[in-house]
């Protein structure tokens, strides 16, 4: 949870984590975000955390496919980094091309750890649709495991599309998150009596898939 004095405190993935310095990736949505974006060197902001569970990242003996959509790409930088699975690759979609930028940014040598598919809906650099779409097209008896981070129609279509496969397969949820600590309850998850914070935000597409077609709004309340 990241503190912006007089603002708001909102949840953030951890994009990178290098010696003493936390990197975020995130898209302006509202004032807290905002605000971020525009403070400066030397301005101070509060963190709480790490919080919650987080994808399993080591498994020498299993291949993983990753599917991130739109900014939902944040915490990626980070898992390539620290994953260590037999295979690794990961589908990156967006709307535009503008949205893509370098996965390596903060560190060059997560370079040869995966390989990349990149997805543009507007069809102006790689594969000519959604991830979802670019997903359709990837063979999936090469994989074991399937993790997906992104907006919640992106996380549905994943959840069904891999239901009568015998993939494990993941989802980082979004709900709308205030103490991140499990006292205050918003960020519940009705369909499976769990909390978000403590639970998440990532689960298993078993676990989260009636809260998942219920509702097509990522924020809960
Ligand atoms: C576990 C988790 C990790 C996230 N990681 C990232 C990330 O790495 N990069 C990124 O760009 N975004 C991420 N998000 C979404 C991000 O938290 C929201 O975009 C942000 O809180 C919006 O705040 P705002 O004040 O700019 O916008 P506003 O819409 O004004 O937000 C108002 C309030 O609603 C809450 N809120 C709004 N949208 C969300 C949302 N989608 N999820 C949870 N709370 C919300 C905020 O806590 C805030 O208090 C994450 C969300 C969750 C739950
Ligand atoms: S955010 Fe308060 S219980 Fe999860």
């Amino acid at each position: 949870m990241v503190w912006v004095p007089r603002v708001d405190e909102i949840p953030l993935s951890i994009a990178f984590l290098d010696n003493n310095i936390i990197y975020f990736l995130f898209k302006v949505k509202g004032l807290g975000t905002e605000t971020l974006s525009k403070m400066c060197k030397g301005e101070i902001v509060g963190l709480k955390g790490p919080l919650g569970r987080g994808f399993i990242v080591e498994d020498y003996t299993k291949s993983v496919l990753v599917i991130a959509g739109g900014i939902g790409i944040a915490p990626i930088p980070f898992f390539i980094y620290r994953s260590k699975y037999k295979k690794l690759d990961v589908v990156w979609g967006v709307k535009r091309r503008e949205e893509l930028f370098d996965l390596n940014i903060f560190n060059q040598d997560i370079g040869d750890r995966y390989r990349l598919f990149m997805a543009t809906e507007d069809c102006s650099y790689g594969f000519c649709g959604t991830a979802l779409e670019r997903l359709k097209n990837i063979p999936l008896e090469d994989y074991d495991i399937i993790l997906a981070v992104g907006p919640q129609p992106m996380l549905k279509g994943v959840c069904e599309y891999i239901r009568n496969t015998n993939l494990e397969a993941y989802v980082a949820l979004e709900t709308m998150v205030k103490c991140g600590i499990g006292l205050c309850g918003s960020c519940f998850i009705r369909s499976s009596n769990k909390l978000l914070c403590i639970d998440g935000p990532v689960f298993r597409c078993d676990e989260v898939i009636q809260h998942l077609g219920k509702t097509n709004n990522s924020k809960n309340i």
